[in-house]
């Protein structure tokens, strides 16, 4: 065996078939990019086509993801650690109370590592400085679903909606394809009111498990049927601030990704929502002084843009904190005279986006506009006078992030650089959709100059290799992972999937004693207990409500079959989440070949 200090592969920089011979190596041993995803990216970008490039991205990152499944319905022991408190002890009896649910999708505990050095460095902090949110950590939550011990977002918020486990790509329905209540729906129920804030569309998986039920999450045309109160329990959500909006947009409007017709604006309106849909009408809600509810606003056809690259773009899209601080006011002043408070979700949404998409730089941005929202909902919760708390965490890590990377068979050094990370100034997601532009105008036009003057200008990278340039130059359809990769290597940044993870994730909360009952290592579900608990809601009679009106909404399709209110469900042996189905390890290893497009 070599020893470590002795190089098992010599690196001869300037000799061009050696380089090409060690990166080879450098591929294997750093375990990038098996063949399985670049090669379904290609015949799915095939298909799409290059201008519809923008619009699919962040789905076909999403879907992308491969992530092996285990097929299993039995639900985990909830053990709490030794001697931990196990009773959910609200703060007061009786009394108003504001609860306010924080969603960081997709982070895990070595994104908060990376964004923390990444600030002590951008802004010259020291190293004992911390984010706002490091200082209110209180237990890890378990994440697995009941179907795979990686779970999705559907099965993550549903165990935090109805505090329930179920399979990857539920949303808010059990494993036997019923309908759970959710906290959102029994604190409407009970008097509270009602928010939703989230940077991605407000149909996706996460908002959806709080105020919508269907048996696959890609039904986003029914769940914003349903966030509009066309389900048994009518309307249920006050307050709606995020993307999303061409779910709500008929086929026949430009913005549109609807399947039928509807318009569901109309329909939201009809039941009484405020719609604003820019900056403009944003502004007007004066940080929620001048809200009349219900309001639903959305501000991006699809997914509000990435931190990174909204920051030049404020005129058109407002912050997460922004929006934050919007909901909270507008739902306290609109509680102000009422016994009972408000339930509020808030969802980093993008923080997970930037993870799939393997984008350290993308993701430290998303992670600080969390913090700062984090900052506000503490801000508030001090200020005003109802008892109220925050709880915050993940539904699971997404990308299998570390802060280390091994890029050459020599032992490694320990190093990461946060400084490369502050040199880019675009998301990989942005700068692929300029280059798919470039090059959709521009077919003749000069490919490498405009790569390089790119890289340079966009990524702060001064040494890009000929290899990388051709690679970015023939392989467009992969660009958002090159861009990403070439960003990732030179700050020593490891990633291990463009999926989710297993990892324990962080649960925060403004108050350690209010929410003892989180203190510790906890199963996710536990996480939905204490939101029912605290606000002392009745989930139960939720979930009994929805099954006996429920099929008063079921529907004929059009071959004239009876369709649930909740969807179709999935046929057998089809994945919930568009993935293929892999219940356990089938010696597949060996038939994943390198991919000779990966370089
Ligand atoms: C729009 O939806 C209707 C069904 O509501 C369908 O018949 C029609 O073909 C769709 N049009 C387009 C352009 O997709
Ligand atoms: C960042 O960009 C500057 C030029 O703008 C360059 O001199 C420097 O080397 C870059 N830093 C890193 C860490 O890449
Ligand atoms: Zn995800």
């Amino acid at each position: 065996m070599a020893r470590p200090e002795e190089p098992l592969l010599a690196r001869v920089d300037s000799d061009d078939s050696r380089e090409r011979e060690a990166e080879e190596e450098d591929a294997l041993l750093t375990g990038e990019r098996n063949s399985t995803s670049p090669a379904r990216t290609w015949k799915f970008w095939r298909e799409i086509g290059l201008f519809a490039w923008a619009l699919i991205a962040t789905t076909a990152l999403i879907l992308l993801a491969v992530v092996l499944q285990k097929q299993s319905d039995e639900r985990p022991g909830g053990g709490r650690p030794g001697g931990g408190d196990t009773d959910t002890d609200p703060p007061s009896s009786s009394g108003k109370r504001n609860l306010i649910m924080m969603v960081s999708d997709g982070m895990g505990p070595t994104s908060l590592s990376l964004t923390r050095s990444f600030k002590q460095f951008q802004y010259e902090l020291p190293f004992s400085d911390q984010l706002v949110i490091d200082q209110y950590m209180i237990g890890q939550s378990r994440t697995r679903s009941s179907n795979s011990l990686v779970t999705d977002s559907a099965a993550g918020a549903t165990a935090f909606s109805c505090g329930k486990k179920s399979y990857n790509g539920a949303i808010s329905v059990l494993p036997d394809h019923t309908p759970c209540g959710t906290v959102l729906e029994a604190a409407k129920k009970a008097g509270y009111m009602t928010g939703l804030v989230v940077t991605t569309r407000i149909t996706d998986a996460t908002p959806a498990c709080f105020a919508a039920h269907v048996n696959m999450r890609s039904e986003e045309d029914r769940i914003a049927e349903q966030l509009m109160g066309d389900y048994p329990l009518g309307r249920v959500v006050d307050l709606i601030l995020g993307g999303g909006r061409c779910h709500f947009l008929p086929n026949t409007t430009e913005g549109s990704c609807r399947g039928d017709s509807k318009d569901i604006i109309k329909m939201g309106k009809k039941e009484g929502f405020h719609y604003v849909n820019d900056r403009a009408g944003f502004d007007k809600l004066k940080l929620g002084s001048a809200v009349s509810l219900p309001l639903l606003g959305l501000f991006a056809d699809t997914d509000i843009p990435y931190e990174i690259d909204r920051r030049y773009e404020s005129d058109i899209y407002p912050s997460l904190d922004e929006m934050a601080k919007t909901a909270l006011h507008a739902l306290s002043a609109a509680t102000k005279d009422s016994d009972k408070g408000f339930f509020l979700m808030i969802e980093g949404s993008r923080i997970d986006h930037a993870g799939h998409a393997n984008d350290p730089a993308a993701q430290v941005h998303e992670v600080l506009a969390y913090d700062d929202a984090f900052a506000s909902v503490l801000e508030f919760l001090e200020k005003d006078s109802a008892d109220g708390i925050m709880v915050s965490t993940s539904d699971h890590e997404t990308g299998g992030l570390a802060t280390a990377r091994q890029l050459h068979p020599t032992y490694p050094d320990y190093l990461w650089y946060p400084g490369v990370l502050a040199n880019v100034s675009t998301s990989a997601e942005r700068l692929a959709q300029e280059y798919f532009k470039f090059r959709s105008e521009n077919p003749n036009g000069d490919k490498a100059g405009w790569v390089k003057k790119a890289i340079i200008e966009e990524l702060g990278i001064h040494d890009a290799k000929a290899a990388e340039i051709v690679e970015i130059i023939d392989h467009p359809e992969t660009s958002p992972y090159t861009f990403a990769d070439m960003v990732s290597r030179r700050s020593q940044t490891g990633w291990s999937t463009h999926g989710h993870s297993a990892a324990d994730v962080n649960i925060y909360s403004s108050s350690a004693k209010d929410a003892a009952a989180l203190v510790g290592n906890h199963e996710n579900t536990e996480i939905g207990e204490f939101l029912r608990n605290y606000l002392d809601v009745d989930v139960d009679a939720i979930t009994n409500e929805l099954k006996e009106k429920g099929t008063q909404f079921d529907t004929l399709n059009a071959a004239g079959e009876k369709v649930s209110w909740m969807g179709r469900v999935a046929d057998d042996g089809e994945r919930l989440d568009g993935q293929d189905h892999l219940d356990h390890y089938h010696g597949d290893f060996k038939k994943h070949k390198r991919c000779n497009i990966c370089g």
